[in-house]
């Protein structure tokens, strides 16, 4: 059961005492989503996931204001909700993946389950098997550096090259083995040493990052004025695309940043973590971080 990261503080930017139009572009287990139609706010939800879809239409039985879509949150101005007119006051981002789906065995994100190479939570057939087995050199050696950032890139895409000449790479232990195996140092003191190489993994094929900019190009002409954008990263690649994103376009001492007709106060001047006690009772959420900011225009 995922459990949803931050509520309270989440909350806290919320405008008392208003029914809101809130777009939870992430909605997983639907845990904020129902924190938000808890307060009497109206929902629009969306995720690729097939399980979250399924978890929606429950949650449609209990509440009038809510609606979902399966889709890409790249894809959000193809909302078809006329109602809203597809423009919210409030849209929550919170990435990558649920718990649900770190657990599913099928998807095999986890290292520390021996299940097929996938690795795509958003129900696309791109996988961590397609990238292993039949990428080019270059290309592995690239997103081993780029999003694992693994100093040894070209020497792990190298002897993987080598390895599948041979055998190709099935499941997830076969993988550790070969990383084990390639010499690379992953200077990984403090976690698994095969940490870096799934998430390199596990970003390319569900072009985490490449979703996010896309998103981020868009999301301003969908938020009300005064709207609020509220963001949870959990990996510092992530976090950096966001922190950019709200500094290039910051709104500040009466100037737009960006040299257009909006931009966004920053609400948070650091990222919010969540707290001890929170950390302690949901282990995952202790990598996250929440930024927020308001929409000027
Ligand atoms: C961390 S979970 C969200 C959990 C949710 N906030 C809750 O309280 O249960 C992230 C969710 O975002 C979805 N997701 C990730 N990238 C997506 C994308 N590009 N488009 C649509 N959904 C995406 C995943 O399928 C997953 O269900």
């Amino acid at each position: 059961m995922h459990k949803p990261i931050m509520v309270k503080e989440i909350s806290s930017f919320l405008n008392k005492g208003k029914e809101l139009s809130i777009l939870d572009c992430t909605f997983g287990g639907g845990g904020h989503t129902i924190s938000f139609l808890d307060l009497g706010h109206r929902v629009t939800a969306i995720d690729e996931d097939l399980n979250a879809q399924e978890i929606a239409k429950d949650i449609r039985k209990q509440f009038n204001k809510f609606n979902f879509f399966k889709m890409n949150f790249k894809d959000l101005e193809q909302i078809e909700e006329n109602y809203l007119k597809n423009k919210y006051d409030f849209i929550l981002l919170d990435l990558g993946f649920s718990s649900n789906q770190l657990e599913d065995a099928q998807i095999g994100i986890s290292f520390k389950a021996d299940s097929k190479l996938n690795m795509n939570y958003l129900n696309s057939d791109f996988t961590a098997y397609d990238i292993v087995n039949n990428y080019p050199e270059e290309e592995l050696s690239r997103v081993f550096a780029d999003y694992g950032e693994i100093k040894q890139s070209l020497k792990l895409a190298k002897f993987i090259v080598r390895t599948r000449q041979d055998k190709s790479i099935n499941t997830n232990f076969e993988l550790i083995e070969v990383l084990r195996g390639s010499g690379v140092n992953f200077r990984s003191k403090k976690i698994h040493f095969a940490t870096q190489a799934f998430q390199a993994l596990r970003i390319e094929c569900n072009k985490e990052l490449e979703n996010l900019n896309i998103f981020l190009e868009k999301v301003y002409s969908h938020l009300n004025k005064d709207g609020i954008l509220a963001i949870i990263s959990f990996h510092s690649l992530e976090d950096r695309i966001v922190k950019n994103y709200f500094r290039s376009n910051s709104f500040k001492k009466d100037k737009f940043k960006n040299q257009s007709n909006w931009g966004f106060e920053i609400l948070t001047k650091r990222p919010i973590t969540p707290n001890q006690i929170e950390v302690k009772d949901n282990p995952r959420s202790r990598s996250s971080k929440l930024r927020v900011g308001r929409f000027i225009n």
